[in-house]
């Protein structure tokens, strides 16, 4: 039998078992896709939570992989405090923070703009660190009357439904990742976010190592752990060798089947394990501004 072309395996594979709670002690998670991703009712992001609140929010992102909140209101210092419940904050290493507030990236793209947006391409964020993000926090600040939705793709599920065969190949990969497509001296910034504090550096031609499938540090599962933004090829490989892999992988991991796809409102939060997602930033709103606001949490090494 001939496969679609986005649907690259035989998804039986895998049991889709993972425990996707709806009831927590503080809230509820009404879930938005068979694949991952909940919406969260019931908390005020902007006010101090209760360390069982926090245990729990953290529960349901091990669970769900992505959870988004609705009407929320967040001042810049609300959405740092947000975040630093669930570990130190990273600057980014090409992106300026705001004015007062270095650990949040202002990621706008105006009206009269035209190109590629950030986030226009499969990523999990920062794999040129060391250490990656843990996750990201997503504030909608201005949102287009349509479009500008975000997607995201279930990473454990992308290696479980692989074949044992191809499983065992990758479980002994690393793949080299640096940030040269983004933010090196002629990456993708010289032409695009002309409004966003973007700087292109020499430093963005830094590479760094990680194993191609990761084994989650909480939840003890693996997961693909390679992407369309940084990842360049596989260690010991050339890149003409690794590219027809990695164009399968990427394409096999942001199937339909995999994802959930997020419609944004002024005030809508998303909050995602950067370790077992990927996400994608459509751009299909030209002739309306978007803005985000967005906080990243310090992650460890990959293994
Ligand atoms: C990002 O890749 O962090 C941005 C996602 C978005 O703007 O939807």
């Amino acid at each position: 039998m001939v496969q679609s072309s986005t649907q690259t395996t035989d998804q039986s594979r895998t049991s889709w078992s993972f425990n996707r709670r709806t009831q927590y002690t503080n809230f509820e998670a009404h879930l938005v896709s068979g694949a991952l991703g909940a919406e969260i009712s019931g908390v005020d992001i902007s006010k101090p939570l209760s360390e069982e609140v926090v245990a729990d929010l953290r529960q349901a992102l091990l669970d769900h992989l992505v959870i988004f909140f609705r009407d929320q209101k967040l001042e810049p210092a609300q959405q740092i405090a947000f975040s630093r419940q669930f570990g130190e904050l990273d600057e980014h290493d090409f992106v300026k923070g705001m004015e007062g507030y270095p650990e949040l990236i202002r990621l706008v793209r105006e009206a009269d703009e035209e190109g590629m947006n950030f986030g226009g391409v499969w990523h999990s964020d920062v794999t040129h660190m060391e250490q990656p993000a843990l996750g990201s926090v997503l504030y909608a600040v201005d949102v287009p009357p349509f479009g500008g939705d975000t997607l995201f793709a279930n990473q454990y599920l992308a290696y479980e439904t692989l074949s044992p065969g191809m499983k065992k190949m990758l479980d002994g990969l690393t793949a080299v990742h640096s940030a040269e497509g983004p933010f090196g001296p002629q990456g993708r910034s010289k032409s695009n976010w002309k409004n966003m504090q973007v700087e292109t550096s020499d430093k963005a031609l830094i590479e760094v190592e990680h194993p191609v499938v990761r084994t989650h540090p909480e939840t003890g599962r693996k997961g693909l752990f390679v992407n369309g933004t940084f990842t360049l090829r596989f260690k010991g490989w050339t890149g003409a060798e690794s590219e027809p892999l990695l164009k399968f992988l990427f394409s096999h991991a942001s199937q339909e089947a995999f994802t959930c796809r997020f419609r944004w409102q002024r005030g809508s939060v998303a909050f995602w394990d950067n370790r077992s997602v990927m996400h994608f930033a459509l751009n299909d709103y030209n002739g309306y501004r978007r803005e985000m606001l967005r906080s990243t949490i310090a992650g460890d090494r990959p293994y």
